[in-house]
C-alpha cells in the first residue's frame, strides 16, 4: 500500500477562517463567519444548492477573495503552496492528456514530473488504461477520477475538494472514497459533498452551511477510523442526526 507523504512536512497546518464576509452586489451570501479546522482533521461541509459552500471554498483555496475577514494557518506561516484544490467542475486541460493534467502542477511549477506516482494514482482511481485518452475521450466520471488523482499527486498537507465524487456510480464511488480516506490520511481537509453518508463515512467533523446570509452550525463530531463501513453503529448514528438537520432546512 503507497503511503503519499511529503518527507519534509510534520503535521500539516490546520486552517482558521476569520469573520468572514462575502457580497455578490447587495447580496451578502455570509458574514463574519468564524470556522477552525483542527491540524489533520477532515471536516465535512454540507448545506443545501446555492447556500454558498463552493463560494466559501474557493476564498479557502485563495482563488477568489472575500469581502471581509480572512484564512489563516494555524501555525502562522502563509498558506501559499500548501493546499490542492479540487474544484466542483474538474478542470482538466483539453488538449492535456490524463496523465499530463495528474502531473500538470509539477510541470506549471518546473518541477521534474514523477510518471510512476502519477500512474500508481491513476491506477488506484482504476485509470491506468487510460493515462494516454484526452479528457474529451473519457466520461464524466472518468474525469472526476482523474481531477481525484490529481489532486492526490499534488501531495500538499491541506485539502480541498468539492463534491469530488458526486459524478461516480455508487460502487466506484465506495472504493475511491476508500482511497481518499487512506491517502488523507495524515492531511487537513475541507471537503464538500450533498451525500450524507459520504459525509458520515469519510468525516470527523461534519458542519452544515445555511441560511440567508448563511452561518455555519456547530459541527457534528464522528468518532473513529474512516472509512467507516456502512453498518458501522457510529456512522449510523450521525447519519440519522444528519439526516434530521438536513430535512430541516430551507431551500436556498
Ligand atoms: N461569481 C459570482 N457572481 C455572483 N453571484 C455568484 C457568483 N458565484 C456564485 N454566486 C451566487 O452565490 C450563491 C452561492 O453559490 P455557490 O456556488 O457558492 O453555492 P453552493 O452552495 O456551492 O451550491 P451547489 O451545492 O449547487 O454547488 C448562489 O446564489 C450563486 O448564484
Ligand atoms: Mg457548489
Amino acid at each position: 500500500m503507497m503511503r503519499v507523504q511529503d518527507p519534509t512536512a510534520g503535521a500539516p497546518p490546520g486552517l482558521r477562517l476569520e469573520r468572514l464576509t462575502l457580497r455578490y452586489g447587495a447580496r451578502t451570501i455570509f458574514e463574519n463567519l468564524d470556522l477552525q479546522i483542527d491540524s489533520g482533521a477532515f471536516m465535512v461541509l454540507l448545506g443545501t444548492s446555492g447556500v454558498g459552500k463552493t463560494s466559501l471554498l474557493k476564498i479557502v483555496a485563495g482563488l477568489s477573495a472575500p469581502s471581509a475577514g480572512r484564512v489563516q494557518a494555524t501555525d502562522g506561516r502563509s498558506l501559499a503552496h500548501r493546499i490542492a484544490y479540487m474544484g466542483q467542475q474538474d478542470l482538466l486541460y483539453p488538449w492535456l492528456d490524463v496523465i499530463g493534467n495528474v502531473m500538470l502542477g509539477a510541470r506549471l511549477r518546473g518541477d521534474k514530473p514523477d510518471r510512476a506516482r502519477a500512474l500508481h494514482l491513476l491506477g488506484r482511481v482504476g485509470l491506468a488504461e487510460r493515462a494516454a485518452a484526452l479528457p474529451a475521450e473519457l466520461s464524466g466520471g472518468m474525469r472526476q477520477r482523474a481531477a481525484i488523482a490529481r489532486t492526490l499527486y499534488e501531495d500538499r498537507p491541506i485539502v480541498l475538494m468539492d463534491e469530488p465524487f458526486s459524478a461516480l456510480d455508487s460502487f466506484t464511488r465506495a472504493r475511491v472514497q476508500d482511497l481518499a480516506a487512506e491517502l488523507l490520511q495524515d492531511r487537513t481537509v475541507l471537503l464538500i459533498t450533498h451525500d450524507p453518508l459520504e459525509a458520515c463515512r469519510l468525516g470527523q467533523h461534519l458542519v452544515v452551511l445555511s441560511g440567508h446570509p448563511a452561518t455555519i452550525g456547530p459541527p457534528i463530531r464522528v468518532h473513529g477510523p474512516t472509512p467507516r463501513a456502512l453498518d458501522d453503529p457510529e456512522l449510523l448514528r450521525t447519519q440519522g442526526h444528519l439526516l434530521r438537520m438536513l430535512t430541516e432546512l430551507e431551500p436556498a
